[in-house]
This record gives C-alpha cells, sequence and structure tokens, in this order.
C-alpha cells in the first residue's frame, strides 16, 4: 500500500520533534481525521535554517511531515512557500488515495509556520499565503471543537 520510500522515512523521520526557540509555528488540524500537527522554523537571513515537526498523525502523516522537513531545510523563505500539497506525496513516490489529506497537512502546517514567522515581525504576507492562513484557521477551529 505504502511506497518504499514512505516506508524509509516512517522508520526513519528527519528533523523530528519540537525546536528550542522557534521564530515561527504552524498548528494545523486535519477536517478529515481530526488528526494535529506542528512545524516549527528557525529562519535565519531569510532562510529556513532548522525545522521541527510534532504530529499526532498516523503513518502517512509522519513521512510527509519528514519528506517536507527535507524539502524545505535551507531553502530561502520564498521558495519554502512554494512547496505544495502535491510536491510531498509525488516527491514520495505516491500515496494511497485514502490517505492524500495526510500529506496536505504538512504542506500547510509549513506554510502556516511561515505566515507565522512573517506576521510577527511584521513582514508583508503575500495574498496566497493569507488565504492559507484563513482556511487553515477555519480548519483548526472546526477540528479542535470535536476534542
Ligand atoms: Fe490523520 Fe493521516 S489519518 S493524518
Amino acid at each position: 500500500m505504502y511506497s518504499s520510500k514512505v516506508l524509509e522515512h516512517f522508520r526513519n523521520p528527519r528533523n523530528m520533534g519540537k525546536l528550542k526557540e522557534p521564530n515561527g509555528i504552524g498548528k494545523v488540524g486535519n477536517v478529515i481525521c481530526g488528526d494535529i500537527m506542528w512545524i516549527y522554523i528557525k529562519v535565519r537571513k531569510n532562510k529556513i535554517a532548522e525545522i521541527g515537526w510534532e504530529t499526532m498523525g498516523c503513518a502517512a502523516a509522519i513521512s510527509t511531515t519528514s519528506m517536507i522537513s527535507e524539502l524545505a531545510k535551507g531553502k530561502t523563505l520564498n521558495d519554502a512557500m512554494k512547496i505544495g500539497r502535491n510536491d510531498v506525496a509525488s516527491e514520495l513516490g505516491g500515496l494511497p488515495p485514502i490517505k492524500m489529506h495526510c500529506s496536505n497537512l504538512a504542506a500547510d502546517a509549513l506554510h502556516e509556520a511561515i505566515y507565522n514567522y512573517l506576521s510577527k515581525n511584521k513582514m508583508p504576507i503575500p495574498k496566497e499565503l493569507q488565504k492559507d492562513h484563513e482556511r487553515i484557521l477555519r480548519e483548526l477551529n472546526s477540528v479542535e471543537h470535536r476534542h
């Protein structure tokens, strides 16, 4: 059901855990399964210098977040913002359709961490990121109401 790459990331997750002093935090909730995920970033000189994450999600969520953390590390904020939902699943050799919503969680959490960093530092926020943020917040609220 899972590709060998998904399993490999699940067994050896990269960058897992909370960062000590992140300057951006993204928290998202999955409206389909109710799972929650956090991505922590430390931005230096406009680049993602460090990244960490925690998830209550499933194997697919762990693998996709591990993969997205590798893709995002070292990228400028602009390039990291372009990492989208489909990139993650396709890098991993595809996911079973029933698990696609899990990979969306990782991309959303990354975008949300970047949003958090930009807004805390009063930096301009691109329209797309603002739209993502509003949707993510709505979804998170609906998930948290269920717990
Ligand atoms: Fe919830 Fe995969 S089932 S993140």
